[in-house]
């Protein structure tokens, strides 16, 4: 159910493009935003907390964070203008809003970040397009259009085809690319985004009474847990915490690069199903393996049955955690309480005085999903009220 690639190439690095002092800009934005608040952090026994970014913006999902921070620089660096000095007010000043509206956006998701791109289109006042791999359920798209500003199709293709496919509609139509994953020569945007992520892991440090030993960190391409490991090392660069991905069986390039443990990333290997969505991405962010592939301590493989326990530990704890959401509490419970798992413990100096840092990533996302793994509720686990 569980596997673990320890990574044999850890090594110090340095990511000061996202230190506290670097990501100023970023804060100031999010704190312009009228649906700004700073989103829970719950601590359960063991020394586990959780940030529950089921609350961000009311989109129950944290990718809205570097959405918008990215689309506001591209519009800027657009306009001409100085980020730094630039409110929301000063875009809706003449002649700033005609020239926004013709604005098109384009980017592919599998539901969280279009909801994000959508929801800040919205706000920001200009149009995106969005368009979701092979077996997304059509309410994610439904969610989507009623974020903000933004048409959404379902493709016949697998997230990365489809990401490769919306790079070139966005050059034939001239619209702007905003993707939530870099490849070599596409790096500005998505080192936006990550930038944008840093506000859940500054916002958990001002919240936590101590500071947290290990941060187990949920990747799909990975920019959200190379953002945070960033975030983290460059806050505690004499204690860092330990580091570890978190990944579907089924989709797990980071393990699949520490296994293969080269110093390279890999693709994942597996067939892409599992109900992980937000999680289920085959090719690693460029950017996020040049933290991880040095930072982190190795990653997991997880079947789907982990997180179907971590949805209903945390529905038990008063969290709403959806499938990408729930993993790392499903998986910490089980590393903590299994003594099949002692090895894994030991590498990972995960003893009784270890202060958790985890990230409930999504709320109920597919309504549909969330109800039927509630009544699901297994021995000893409640369903939700
Ligand atoms: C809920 C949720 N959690 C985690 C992730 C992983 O983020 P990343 O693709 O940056 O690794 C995603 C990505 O869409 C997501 O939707």
């Amino acid at each position: 159910m569980i596997e673990f690639a320890a990574n044999q190439r850890q090594r110090q690095i340095s990511a000061s493009d996202f230190s506290f002092d670097r990501t100023a800009d970023v804060r100031r934005l999010h704190y312009m935003l009228s649906a700004y608040a700073e989103t829970p952090l719950v601590r359960l026994d063991r020394g586990i907390y959780v940030k529950d970014e089921s609350k961000r913006f009311g989109i129950k999902a944290f990718k809205g964070l570097g959405g918008i921070y990215a689309m506001f620089r591209i519009i800027c660096r657009e306009l001409h203008l100085n980020p730094a000095e630039t409110t929301l007010d000063t875009l809706r000043e003449s002649p700033y809003p005609d020239r926004i509206r013709r604005m098109e956006f384009i980017t592919t998701t599998d539901g969280n970040h279009g909801k994000g791109v959508s929801w800040a289109a919205g706000i920001l006042g200009c149009k995106a397009h969005v368009y979701m791999p092979k077996g997304t359920v059509e309410a994610r798209a439904q969610a989507i259009r009623g974020a903000g500003n933004a048409d959404a199709a379902i493709t016949n293709m697998r997230y990365d085809d489809c990401v490769a496919w919306t790079r070139e509609l966005a050059e034939a139509k001239g619209w702007l690319l905003i993707q939530d994953t870099s490849w070599p020569g596409y790096e500005q945007v998505p080192l936006w985004i990550m930038q944008g992520y840093t506000t859940l892991f500054y916002e958990a440090v001002s919240q936590m009474k101590e500071r947290p030993t290990h941060i187990f960190l949920q990747a799909g391409v990975g920019a959200m847990a190379g953002a945070i490991a960033a975030a983290a090392l460059e806050t505690c660069p004499d204690r860092p915490p330990i580091i570890a991905t978190v990944e579907p069986t089924e989709a797990a390039c980071f393990y699949e690069s520490f296994e293969r443990a080269d110093g390279m990333p890999h693709m994942a290997a597996g067939s892409g199903g599992t109900m992980m969505a937000g999680l289920n991405c085959a090719v690693p962010c460029t950017l996020a393996w040049d933290i991880l592939g040095g930072c982190a301590a190795g990653g997991f493989a997880c079947a789907d049955e982990v997180t179907c326990h971590g949805m209903r530990l945390l529905s038990k704890a008063g969290i709403t955690a959806g499938e990408s959401g729930a993993v790392t509490a499903g998986l910490v419970d089980l590393l903590l309480q299994n003594s099949d798992y002692e090895g894994i413990r030991k590498q990972l100096r995960l003893g009784p005085d270890a202060v958790i840092l985890l990230i409930n990533t999504e709320g109920d996302t597919d309504p549909e999903n969330y109800r039927r793994m509630m009544m699901m509720a297994g021995d000893g686990e409640a369903s939700a009220d």
